[in-house]
């Protein structure tokens, strides 16, 4: 027991942040700002949005939006707090390494790998559906069997919480091969990363602007064409278990809580941050409220000038711009390839921040060396990426956006339960510590944040949580094979007091 509650101290890992400086110290707070809004505008609102308005919410996904903003508002502060005060790689798996012990860390450790590695994966999906979509205006037609998902779910209706009928029955054959598409862009993406960080963030922020700047245009243009009918009902009445009505909107809201995700993906790269203790904040807080506005205003937008029973497609944004007829028909390939660029950096911060989490996992310990092996040139932790990559490809391939998506979502509600829990158990332990950004209002805002994430959760359909237990069962089975053992922190360094 004692060793499952071994903790590092806040000292210890304060320490490891400044002697180890393998990884290169790049980035500057626009840099970081441009990283989170590289992570975090994506797949969730150039697909998931027209997807779950069409099935779940209709124009109610606006208070979705809110609600999952909310959520994430509170978590931010969570996360800019031990990002300040802990830089180092690994996220909110080193967080919980100093404040609620080893075994957790583990847990949440696995669990940002389903957010990272499989939002990489849902993202390119995404980025498929676009670059088909696009291609096909150009005049050229992938066939549609190596463009789509060989595989998809539909829960068994009498499965109830039985999770092992929910996980193991429902599949479907689609009749496709592979999502190639979708399998490429992984593979060009896990290249760049190999060759460099500095690199890589040069080009996400070029990427960052052009989506921005078509994001912004389909509001402005948007706008003028709004049909208010459109909006009646805004919540249209409910039609069983999460379909429309407030319970669709829950459920809404755990689906596009995909489009939040990746603020969080900035402290992933503190120890390769200048000045973490003020950039980390900027960078993670900053990032969230751009997303938001601009989120809410496409939501309106696009359930306004076209009726939500429409857009359950691949790409609504570009659908809905076309309902609106020759007069705009100029902006459908913008927002398509800065879809493309878009979406393009996300899968590129994702597969960044996947790495370094098994980075800091494997140099605790908990995975075997080969995952903090750095290169020695390109001074990055290549293996891990090229795993990563090569895990996102596969998964890239197979499994539909919707399936993917959603596992991602309860993923990292997860962890940002276990980060709001953190801080608070850090803030009644070691009020001393000294802090360069503090939550505001810790006693109030972390609890909300853990709670209203666990909402979330609540909302998302029972097979993905089916899918989540599995993936934590596969996870508790290398931990206790492998972690416990191997534990650096069990070995030589000095122990925190258990509990
Ligand atoms: N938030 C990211 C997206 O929507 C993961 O694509």
């Amino acid at each position: 027991m004692k060793r499952l509650l071994r903790r590092k101290t806040v000292a210890e890992l304060q320490m490891e942040a400044h002697t180890d400086n393998r990884l290169h110290r790049a980035l500057g707070p626009g840099n970081l700002t441009a990283l989170g809004i590289g992570a975090v505008i994506g797949a969730g609102i150039f697909v998931l949005t027209g997807q779950a308005a069409a099935k779940y919410a209709g124009p109610g996904i606006v208070y979705s939006f809110l609600l999952a903003g909310i959520a994430c508002a509170f978590a931010g502060l969570c996360y800019a707090e031990l990002a300040a005060m802990l830089p180092m790689s690994g996220s909110a798996y080193t967080y919980a390494y100093a404040t609620l012990g080893e075994f957790i860390a583990w847990i949440i450790g696995w669990d940002l790998i389903l957010e990272y590695l499989f939002a990489a994966s849902t993202v390119a999906v995404g980025w498929s559906g676009y670059v088909v979509s696009f291609l096909k205006d150009v005049g050229i037609n992938i066939p549609p069997e190596y463009t789509g998902a060989p595989y998809n779910h539909v829960a068994p209706a009498d499965a109830g919480w039985n999770m092992w009928r929910l996980f193991t029955e429902g599949w479907v054959h689609t009749g496709a091969v592979l999502n190639v598409p979708a399998m490429i862009v992984v593979a060009v993406i896990t290249a760049l990363l190999v060759i460099g960080i500095r690199e890589s963030a040069g080009f996400n922020n070029v990427i960052v602007a052009v989506k921005l700047f078509v994001i912004l245009t389909f509001i402005a243009v948007g706008a003028a064409f709004i049909n208010r009918q459109n909006w009646i009902p805004f919540v249209p009445p409910a039609q069983g278990e999460g379909i429309f009505g407030w319970g669709g909107v829950l459920r809404a809201a755990g689906v596009i809580f995909f489009a939040y995700i990746g603020f969080d993906a900035v402290s992933t790269a503190a120890q390769e941050a200048r000045k973490p203790q003020r950039d980390m904040p900027i960078g993670i807080l900053a990032s969230l409220a751009i997303c938001t506005v601009l989120y809410v205003a496409v939501a309106l937008v696009l359930t306004g000038i076209l009726n939500y029973t429409h857009l359950n497609v691949p790409d609504p944004m570009a659908v809905a711009i076309d309902s609106l007829g020759a007069q705009v028909a100029w902006l459908r390939p913008i927002i398509k390839i800065g879809a493309i660029a878009g979406l393009s950096s996300v899968i590129l911060v994702m597969m960044m921040g996947q790495p370094r989490i098994f980075y800091s996992m494997s140099k605790d310990g908990l995975l075997p060396p080969v995952f903090s092996h750095v290169h020695h040139r390109f001074r990055t932790p290549w293996l891990a990426t090229m795993l990563t990559g090569f895990i996102a490809m596969l998964m890239a391939g197979l499994f539909p956006i919707g399936l993917l998506g959603e596992l991602v979502s309860i993923g990292t509600l997860l962890a940002f339960v276990i980060v709001c829990l953190g801080v608070l158990v850090l803030r009644l332990r070691h009020p001393e510590i000294q802090r360069p950004f503090r939550t505001p209002a810790f006693w109030l805002v972390c609890p909300l944040g853990a709670l209203t994430c666990a909402w979330l959760m609540y909302g998302l359909p029972r097979d993905t949580w089916a899918r989540l237990v599995v993936w934590l069962v596969i996870g508790l089975a290398i931990y206790f094979a492998y972690g416990l053992r191997h534990s650096r922190h069990g070995k030589g360094g000095a122990l925190a007091p258990p509990v």
